[in-house]
């Protein structure tokens, strides 16, 4: 074991007792210490769920990326693990970034990742997929590193904006991976390698080009067979927005369609993002023994996490719930981990409330909450203007989801919850026209909120960092509206 990881291990170990429990979100990961972005290496493993991210323990803001990890058997409450990568190699000396972790046919857990350095002279970046080899706690780097570097690749594509890879192993016993890569014009193109062992890779394709169409590079791919489509999620850096589907900056997309298994070659028919909130951010998947497709993201976005002031925080950066993938109808839908039902207690339900102007329900209030909500209007013909849901809420606070059944646009608003920044506080998303009929659910950690609209159409996420005394929930019209409601603690 390196200095480097002794120290950092130490170092966690120690200040990680300094940080309460309730200062983090309850059911939500969050580092052990210091600063967390993207999930890595999500995987099953020796029964239980294994989630590395990138992680500077030193300090709440980004810097040189360790690999944090943490494991948990029902995906809701996560038990941390020492540090697992720290950037103590010459081909990773200015960090670990993100990549994904599979299961060998002798039981070892792999783990494949971007190592980054920089020229010393020049101060060119160069970024290659490194490969580490552990039994669920303690990793050795492969000592013919990087497996896969810039002789991989055909002539042109970058070799600085080359990370992220995703391992997966086929029926067959051989392996894939894909990885984000740039273009000649920085566009990004989704790479596809093959080995047989997991050790020696070969370049197979570009499986998919931006082409300019969603911003430039594109981070953290994943890809899989999923309802009989196949789907592939990335991340894209520089978006311009499109409708209310895309907005500026860093994103979340997903594109379903088929592979061409000859040409190594995907085509999308359907696309959209994944998430319409403010905090979600290379999401990544597993397959559950069970058959469930499984993703989690980090629940923050590179425009927004810089303007928090870290500074006089323990820890920051969150995981997403982790959420149940399927498609249908060319859509991807997603539901939270089903798991967070055994979690449930102290049922209050409403049914059929009328509601015309402002009500609070006796029993439904909470930080740590779920909620099921489902309106309609009295009449058909007779649409309501406005329906509203006030939550995290005290006369200071409030953090607030509006329908407007008319654009069917459903709004959410944390001006109320906390920051003392002016960056976006308000994320706006079109939901599908029902004629005034509408469904969330809602999940409430201490500092997020999850909102999946009508069975997990669509989801929309937001951190928010309003004091947690803030707990009142209400709801309010403006027109009749009919609503069931029920609500557990959890
Ligand atoms: C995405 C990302 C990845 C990179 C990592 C670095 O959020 O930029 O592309 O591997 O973060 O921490």
């Amino acid at each position: 074991m390196s200095q480097k990881l002794l120290l950092a291990q130490a170092y966690e170990e120690e200040a990680a007792r300094r940080i309460p429990d309730t200062s983090r979100p309850k059911f939500h990961l969050s580092p052990y210490v210091g600063w967390m972005n993207d999930p890595n290496g999500f995987s099953y493993y020796k029964g239980e769920y294994h989630l590395f991210y990138q992680y500077n323990p030193y300090d709440t803001v980004w810097g040189s990326m360790h690999w944090g990890h943490a494991v948990s058997k029902d995906l809701i409450h996560w038990h941390y693990m020492p540090v697992a990568l720290v950037p103590d190699k010459s081909y990773d000396s200015f960090g670990c970034f993100s990549g994904s972790a599979v299961e060998l046919p002798n039981g070892e857990h792999l783990l494949m990742y971007t190592g980054v350095h920089k020229d010393s002279n020049t101060g060119e970046e160069f970024q290659t997929q490194c490969i580490a080899i552990g039994d669920g706690l303690n990793y050795r780097k492969y000592s013919q590193n990087p497996v896969i570097d810039g002789n991989h690749l055909p002539k042109g594509m970058s070799r600085s904006n080359f990370r992220d890879p995703k391992i997966w192993r086929e029926k067959d016993g051989s392996y894939r991976c894909v990885v984000g890569g740039c273009d000649q014009r920085n566009l990004g193109v989704i790479l596809l390698f093959s080995s047989k062992d997991a050790f020696n890779w070969k370049y197979e394709s570009v499986l998919v080009r931006n082409d300019g169409r969603f911003g430039l590079m594109w981070e953290c791919p994943d890809f899989f067979l999923l309802d009989g489509k196949y789907i592939l999620l990335t991340s894209p850096q520089d978006m311009l927005p499109e409708g209310l589907e895309f907005h500026n900056g860093n994103g979340t997309l997903c594109l379903i369609g088929e592979l061409d298994k000859e040409q190594k070659h995907f085509t999308n028919e359907y696309y959209q993002a994944v998430d319409y909130g403010i905090d979600f951010y290379a999401p990544q998947t597993l397959l559950a023994p069970d058959g469930r497709r499984i993703m989690i993201g980090w629940m923050q976005n590179w425009d927004t996490c810089k303007l928090v002031d870290a500074k006089n925080l323990s820890w920051f950066g969150q995981m997403s719930l982790p959420r149940e993938l399927s498609v249908k109808n060319g859509r991807l839908y997603q539901q939270p981990i089903r798991e967070l039902e055994l979690y449930r207690s102290n049922k209050v339900e409403y049914k059929h409330v009328l509601l015309q102007g402002e009500l609070s329900l006796n029993g439904i209030e909470g930080r740590t909450v779920e909620m099921e909500i489902s309106i309609r209007a009295v009449d058909k013909d007779k649409l309501y203007q406005k329906f509203e849901v006030n939550f995290a809420q005290n006369e200071l606070y409030r953090t607030v989801l509006s329908f407007c059944p008319y654009e069917s646009i459903l709004k959410i608003d944390r001006s109320f919850s906390g920051s003392r920044r002016a960056c976006i506080h308000q994320r706006q998303c079109m939901v599908s026209d029902k004629k005034g009929e509408l469904k969330l659910r809602v999940i409430l950690d201490r500092f997020s909120a999850e909102v999946f609209i009508n069975d997990g159409e669509q989801v929309m996420t937001v951190t928010i960092m309003t004091d947690t005394a803030a707990k009142k929930i209400s709801f309010s019209s403006i027109g009749e509206v009919i609503m069931d409601v029920t609500k557990y603690d959890l």
